[in-house]
């Protein structure tokens, strides 16, 4: 009897939401999504301002929100808001479905949150921003990334960290001014990360040499130049002699040294700038 009565209740909601699907073409958001994104609303201060319509309990139906169809949010599109001072929330990592977040250019502060369990995330997109601080781990188990822009944010100084060798389906790194330090770790050949085709870390404070698996990497677009650090990147830089997809090498303003090597099997290179 009271089994009968549950299952009835469950075959209505069931009901209702096919409804809901027909009408509005998504079921009612996945409640726990809600939530986070309501959260998510408050944090970014867009229950003051109101640059855009996120109003309403159902997100799917906010401005520059998507949802697939079973109502998971799977895309946060956000950037230019002139969003002020607010801040990424702690709970944004339980957007399991999330693919695509694009906060960037606002002005969004505070540090960046652990994203440890977004499964499906695959476009990290902060460039512009203030954040203050990346933690070491944050790119632990982040194995569906593949394009993450963190240009231009005033982050305390960072390395880049081991981390990020979980994100083997990279496509593109680009962390021009971003306050890192240390040296390029040895890790972007194909063996680690067999798509990526951009890597950009100009304007920063690394040192150190170029690393040997730069040798066999995937790599079209590497910009290196203007390194602020005393040091600079040094060394040498005969290993780009084996760098055969790259279309576009840009390492000026750092303190190489030693012969040009033969470049003549880089037939793909459009633009090589390398002086002082
Ligand atoms: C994420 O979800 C889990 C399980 O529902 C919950 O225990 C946890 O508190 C949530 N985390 C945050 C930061 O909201
Ligand atoms: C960076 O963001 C600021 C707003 O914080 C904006 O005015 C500026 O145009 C952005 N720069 C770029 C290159 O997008
Ligand atoms: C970089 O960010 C700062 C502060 O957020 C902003 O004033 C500046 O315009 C940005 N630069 C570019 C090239 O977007
Ligand atoms: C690299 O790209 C190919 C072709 O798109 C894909 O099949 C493969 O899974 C990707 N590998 C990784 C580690 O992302
Ligand atoms: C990289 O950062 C420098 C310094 O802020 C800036 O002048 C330059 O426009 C940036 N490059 C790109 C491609 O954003
Ligand atoms: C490169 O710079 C480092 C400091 O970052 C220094 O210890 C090293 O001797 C330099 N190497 C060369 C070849 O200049
Ligand atoms: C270029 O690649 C060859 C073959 O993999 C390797 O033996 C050689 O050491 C590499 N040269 C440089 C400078 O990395």
């Amino acid at each position: 009897m009271v089994k009968h009565h549950l299952g009835s209740k469950i075959c209505t909601l069931f009901f209702l939401c096919l409804l809901h699907f027909f009408v509005f073409g998504h079921c009612q958001s996945h409640s726990s999504d809600a939530s986070i994104m309501q959260a998510l609303k408050l944090s970014l201060g867009l229950d003051q301002l109101g640059s855009l319509a996120w109003t309403g309990s159902d997100p799917c139906n906010w401005q520059n929100v998507g949802c697939s169809n079973d109502g998971r949010v799977i895309e946060i599109k956000v950037r230019y808001q002139n969003l002020q001072g607010g801040s990424l929330p702690s709970s944004l990592a339980n957007l399991t479905a999330l693919q695509t977040l694009d906060v960037a250019s606002n002005d969004l502060s505070g540090p960046l949150p652990s994203l440890h369990g977004m499964n499906s995330l695959q476009n990290l997109l902060l460039s512009n921003n203030s954040f203050s601080f990346i933690p070491s781990n944050f790119f632990l188990g982040m194995t569906t990334l593949e394009n993450v822009c963190l240009d231009n944010i005033s982050f305390s100084d960072w390395p880049i960290p081991d981390s990020l060798r979980s994100a083997s389906t990279l496509k593109v790194f680009s962390a021009n001014n971003s306050n890192i330090n240390g040296k390029i770790p040895d890790f972007f050949g194909a063996n680690t990360f067999p798509n990526l085709t951009t890597l950009h870390l100009e304007f920063n404070n690394l040192e150190g040499g170029l690393p040997a698996s730069f040798s066999d990497s995937t790599i079209q677009s590497l910009r290196l130049h203007n390194q602020r650090s005393i040091y600079q990147l040094n060394g040498s830089i005969v290993v780009i002699q084996n760098m055969t997809h790259l279309t576009e090498l840009w390492l000026h303003d750092n303190s190489f040294s030693g012969p040009l090597p033969d470049i003549s099997g880089l037939t793909r290179l459009q633009s090589f700038i390398h002086y002082k």
